[in-house]
């Protein structure tokens, strides 16, 4: 027996000797030589009306064609007994078409319209709701009255309230009622109940807890990446379908009323994913657009047209402007530049001031073009760049290297924006994760002489099921982004795109926040943006294995700051090992480390957190203790954490 348990002992020490040793990683940080300055625009934000982005997403309008300005003038209204739709003495001029709503004559007969919003409306339980509508009378009447009602999706009436018009003229009428239960999928409508006709243009419904006409929930979605740089308003949306269809600024601003209709350019894209009545009526325009730029805390980053329509789309005669007839454009960018700088005495800025904003909004960059390539692009950029510096020495101006991560047109733009001393160069890279994965170093070594780096627009998309937000796309991004934070003396400024998307309306997938009418998900992607935003540190630190730095081997990947307003030192690590590894930080310069906290996201590379559903994906928090200037931490496999202390 004695022998038997002797061998056993024996084997289990042979055994043991052989088995691999966990990874034990040696990193050092030079915490004491804060190297390159982290930009404060280093993570950011872009916002593009794709996905039902703006009108039915942010944009807290539940109205669908409020203004009966959609091509087919009643879409998204259903419409009963004696309705018309003119123009005649329009309330608004450059949104001139209303509808008129009339006794149909008959007893047992009814007149009525009603709107089921963007897929459905979606009412709270206790919240209030504020109807609005710039109504007349119609012809001889003396005095009309309508019902407003709130319905819900088994098509009871919810509430109501009564509504009389007593005027001839245009006037604006309110009233407000408050839900008693919760509905995914309501609508309003309005029901006529007087013998004199009435004339409606403007309908509106609002939920009373927007933030300046905004959804609340998804501005908090925004405010806690604390992002510092917002790139708006696109996106191909900046170039349009063609040049008419571009968006222009001009109209976006002003009484919300009369900001005229524009077609929104994701609306026939993608043949499986059709959405006819998908238009952008400019109810979030540049102006709100500034005005959450503070909200956030992030440096606003408004982009225009070139002269060039979506290139993808269109190389017709509707697409580019001659360079000789690029003046209206140019104005455009000088305009807007005053928009948000200009004295409240300028045309533009007392615009601003009128709409309820004297102050300046500090923008102090403009991009010029999206997604542009090719030889169209450089020859136009030039005129402008050329007037915003004689006008706005400034102003930095960023300029665009096409749609590729590499290749002949990226290789051209990049050049032809160095010839043009661009301050930024926008890249767009959406590429598979393995991509994200193995190009942690794409920013090494980079020429840092010339212009900066804005990643303008980049997500990690798998294929076919697999392009959607789930943690191994996040943790591709988390890796790569290491990169990003390395070379911040290069790489100014990055933000994930798109930003938003409707689970019923979406073109477009990835994106970093789904929503529904009532509910938002923050993905996987979110949680790393988030950290990386609230994590952002002000001074690089060299992080070290062997001398090299970690971007990839064995699967891991980290990079450190210095936050010298906290006082605080960070280091974020990527593992995408099969494994866990076993890392060991020493800090060189720092005496005594003491109690440090870690975040951690990791999980199933195929988990997403979806909306209504439980949060697969979600930080953890923790405390481990240094040692005098060493850490020693176990990174799980497929995980990313964020140590500071
Ligand atoms: O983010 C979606 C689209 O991708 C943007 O509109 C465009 O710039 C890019 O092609």
């Amino acid at each position: 027996m004695m022998k038997r348990t002797k061998l056993f002992a024996a084997l289990l020490l042979a055994a043991a000797s052989f088995a691999p040793a966990a990874a034990q990683r040696q990193l050092t940080v030079q915490a004491n030589k804060p190297g390159a300055v982290i930009q404060p625009t280093m993570y950011g934000i872009f916002f593009e009306d794709i996905n039902f982005g703006a009108d039915g997403g942010l944009y807290a309008e539940m109205v669908q064609n409020r203004s009966f300005e959609f091509p087919d003038n009643l879409m998204g209204w259903g419409v009963f007994g004696d309705v018309k739709v003119s123009t005649e003495r329009p309330a608004f001029a450059r949104n001139p078409h209303y509808v008129t709503l009339s006794d149909p004559g008959h007893a047992h007969k009814r007149t009525g319209i009603e709107n089921r919003g963007f897929f459905g409306m979606g009412f709270k339980k206790d919240l209030r709701y504020d109807f609005s509508v710039y109504a007349r009378l119609h012809g001889s009447g003396t005095k009309a009255t309508f019902r407003v009602e709130l319905v819900n999706a088994n098509n009871s009436v919810i509430k109501s309230e009564k509504v009389n018009v007593d005027s001839r003229d245009w006037k604006k009428y309110t009233c407000s009622i408050t839900s008693n239960v919760t509905d995914p999928k309501g609508l309003m409508r309005i029901f006529l109940e007087s013998a004199d006709a009435v004339d409606l243009d403007h309908v509106s419904l609002f939920p009373s807890d927007n933030w300046n006409g905004l959804r609340a929930d998804l501005v908090k979605d925004l405010e806690d990446l604390q992002p510092g740089i917002f790139r708006f308003p696109g996106g191909c949306i900046v170039e349009g379908t063609d040049l008419a269809t571009r968006y222009q600024w001009k109209n976006s601003v002003g009484q919300v009323e009369n900001r005229p209709l524009n077609e929104n350019r994701w609306n026939y894209t993608f043949p499986h994913r059709m959405y006819p009545n998908y238009f952008q009526t400019y109810g979030m325009g540049f102006y709100e657009f500034f005005l959450l730029s503070e909200k956030i805390g992030a440096e606003p980053l408004p982009v225009l047209s070139c002269g060039l329509a979506c290139q993808f789309q269109n190389d017709g005669e509707s697409a580019h402007v001659a360079v000789a007839d690029l003046k209206p454009y140019i104005d455009d960018a000088l305009d807007l530049i005053e928009f948000a700088n200009g004295d409240v005495t300028t045309t533009w800025g007392k615009l601003r001031a009128d709409m309820g904003h004297p102050a300046p909004f500090n923008l102090k960059q403009i991009g010029i073009g999206n997604e542009q390539w090719g030889e169209m692009y450089p020859v136009r950029l030039e005129q402008f760049i050329k007037a915003i510096r004689a006008k706005y020495p400034k102003i930095q101006i960023c300029g665009s290297s096409g749609p590729s991560a590499d290749g002949k047109d990226f290789d051209y733009g990049w050049q032809e924006m160095k010839k043009l001393k661009v301050d930024l160069v926008d890249e767009h890279y959406y590429k598979e994760p393995k991509w994200f994965f193995d190009n942690a170093g794409r920013y090494d070594a980079y020429d840092r002489k010339g212009p900066k780096v804005f990643a303008g627009e980049y997500a990690a998309h798998g294929r076919g099921a697999l392009e959607v937000n789930n943690w191994e796309a996040a943790l591709s991004e988390a890796a790569f982004m290491t990169g990003l934070e390395r070379n911040a003396d290069v790489v100014y400024q990055a933000t994930y795109a798109p930003l938003f998307a409707h689970v019923e309306g979406w073109q477009w997938k990835p994106d970093l926040i789904w929503f529904d009418n009532l509910r938002t998900a923050r993905t996987p992607n979110w949680y790393v943006q988030m950290l990386y935003g609230t994590n952002k540190g002000t001074n690089v630190l060299k992080l070290t294995e062997d001398g090299k730095a970690v971007e990839g081997k064995d699967g891991l990947y980290a990079s450190a700051v210095y936050d010298k307003d906290a006082k605080q030192y960070i280091v974020k690590i990527a593992n995408n090992a099969e494994a866990s590894q076993k890392v060991n930080i020493t800090f060189k310069g720092v005496k005594s480390i003491g109690r440090v906290k870690t975040i951690t996201l990791s999980g199933n590379l195929r988990s997403e957190n979806l909306v209504g559903q439980k949060e697969n994906i979600k930080p953890v928090e923790n405390f481990i203790e240094g040692s005098g200037n060493a850490l020693s931490i176990d990174v799980p496999s497929k995980a990313f954490m964020v140590v500071r202390f």
